[in-house]
């Protein structure tokens, strides 16, 4: 692998990772996900934007790498680490070693961090929105962005170039051939707007409004180029990531697409004779269903789709007096990742007293969610509860399409 070429003096140095690990320890990455460092050389000074850890090789691959620009680890005069998650920063106590020299920049809230996780205190410099360093002709200007997911992450631009190196921000999960959105085949884009919508689900919709403030905060920035730590280089159209976040953004407290996700779970089929009836009574009012049968599917899928859908299906049974498990799983990464503000229906099937819908309730209301119905029978559903069943999916399907 080499490296790719931003502009002249800036580069992307980055490593491949499969998909035998999850990401953060939970999320599958079937496709993969990049990781992306930068060098940016000076008449003056190198720097080194965000580290990789070592995982699958990445520390060699970066370092090969940078030795194929005729440099290596001790030429950096600057590491930027904006932000402290391991992914970034894993390979930072072996760094510093190696380079004893090297100035750390990184913001006033990452100070401690780099201490408590990597038992290094020298030569860390806090950084603050505005302030600069200058490596000769290429400037390094910082901008916190707090809680984009950490509460320490900023990002930094090179005003002379208009690059933003964003870090996690404007990230997707997926590996790709290609480094820049100008280059990227058909096959490639198929994969990029997916996985850069569960990478958002999964990782950063919980800190939605934290992204659309950062967003704001770019606004005085001439943007012309988008380097994130994970997934493409935006070159082409820089604005098309940052506007896709903030329209993910806003997705938080609804409504989000005239879309519905339907998520079910069934131990012997009578909460699952439900399904058909109901996903065919939706598509018959022309609304988009993602169906999703759990926990045969990770919640990964399940928050993505939930994410980008304006209405909510949840179809499971009672289990010893309580909601279905692995149904409980999914509402409880629901409400972590706040997919507030919904059009909801839920259905299942029980055996004598039931239970599930008493633990439902309170998520309705702590989500804020619009609970359009419930069905919800003893045994195999009846006819009657098959007919109610369609009533409330074609009233859901209606609310779906009429919210803008
Ligand atoms: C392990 C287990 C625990 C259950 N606990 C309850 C319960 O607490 N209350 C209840 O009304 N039914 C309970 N049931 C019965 C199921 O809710 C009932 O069989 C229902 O029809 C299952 O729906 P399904 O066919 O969609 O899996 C339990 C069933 C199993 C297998
Ligand atoms: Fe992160
Ligand atoms: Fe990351």
């Amino acid at each position: 692998m080499k490296p790719d070429v931003l502009v002249p003096g800036i580069h992307r140095v980055y490593a491949r990772i499969g998909s035998r690990d999850l990401f953060e320890g939970i999320w599958p990455i079937e496709h993969g996900v990049l990781l992306n460092s930068y060098v940016v050389q000076g008449s003056k000074a190198t720097a080194f934007i965000d580290l990789v850890k070592d995982w699958e090789g990445a520390v060699g691959e970066v370092e090969s790498q940078l030795e194929s620009l005729g440099l290596n680890f001790s030429d950096i005069d600057y590491l930027v680490l904006n932000h402290m998650e391991p992914d970034h920063t894993g390979s930072l106590g072996a760094l510093c070693k190696k380079n004893p020299n090297m100035k750390i920049l990184c913001t006033k809230k990452a100070v401690p961090l780099v201490e408590a996780f990597y038992d290094v205190r020298d030569n860390v410099q806090a950084v603050a929105s505005g302030e600069s360093i200058d490596l000769g002709g290429k400037t390094l200007v910082f901008e916190e962005t707090p809680n984009i997911h950490w509460p320490e992450t900023m990002m930094t631009y090179v005003p002379e170039d208009g690059i933003l190196f964003s870090c996690d921000a404007f990230g997707s999960f997926g590996q790709y051939d290609h480094c820049f959105d100008d280059e990227l085949t058909e096959a490639e884009w198929e994969l990029l707007i997916p996985e850069t919508e569960r990478y958002y689900a999964n990782i950063v919709s919980s800190f939605s409004q934290f992204v659309t403030r950062g967003i704001q905060k770019l606004a005085d920035l001439e943007i012309k180029m988008v380097a994130p730590s994970h997934g493409i280089v935006w070159r082409k159209e820089p604005f098309r990531v940052i506007n896709h976040y903030s329209r993910l953004a806003e997705y938080m407290n609804g409504p989000a697409e005239p879309e519905i996700t339907f998520v079910w779970s069934s131990m012997y089929g009578n909460t699952a004779a439900l399904v058909p009836i109901i996903k065919e009574a939706i598509e018959e009012e022309g609304v988009k269903v993602h169906l999703h049968e759990v926990p045969k599917e990770h919640a990964s899928h399940v928050l993505a789709s939930a994410w980008r859908s304006s209405g909510l299906v949840i179809g499971m049974p009672t289990y010893e007096y309580r909601m279905f498990p692995p149904m409980y799983h999914i509402l409880d990464v629901l409400d972590r990742s706040h997919v507030n503000n919904r059009k909801v229906m839920r259905f299942g099937s029980f055996g004598w007293s039931g239970g599930a819908q008493k633990q439902f309730d309170p998520i309705v209301q702590a989500l804020k969610w619009d609970c359009l119905g419930v069905v919800e029978y003893q045994g195999a559903p009846s006819n009657e509860d098959k007919k109610k069943a369609i009533e409330v999916a074609k009233a859901l399907a209606a609310s779906v399409k009429e919210w803008k």
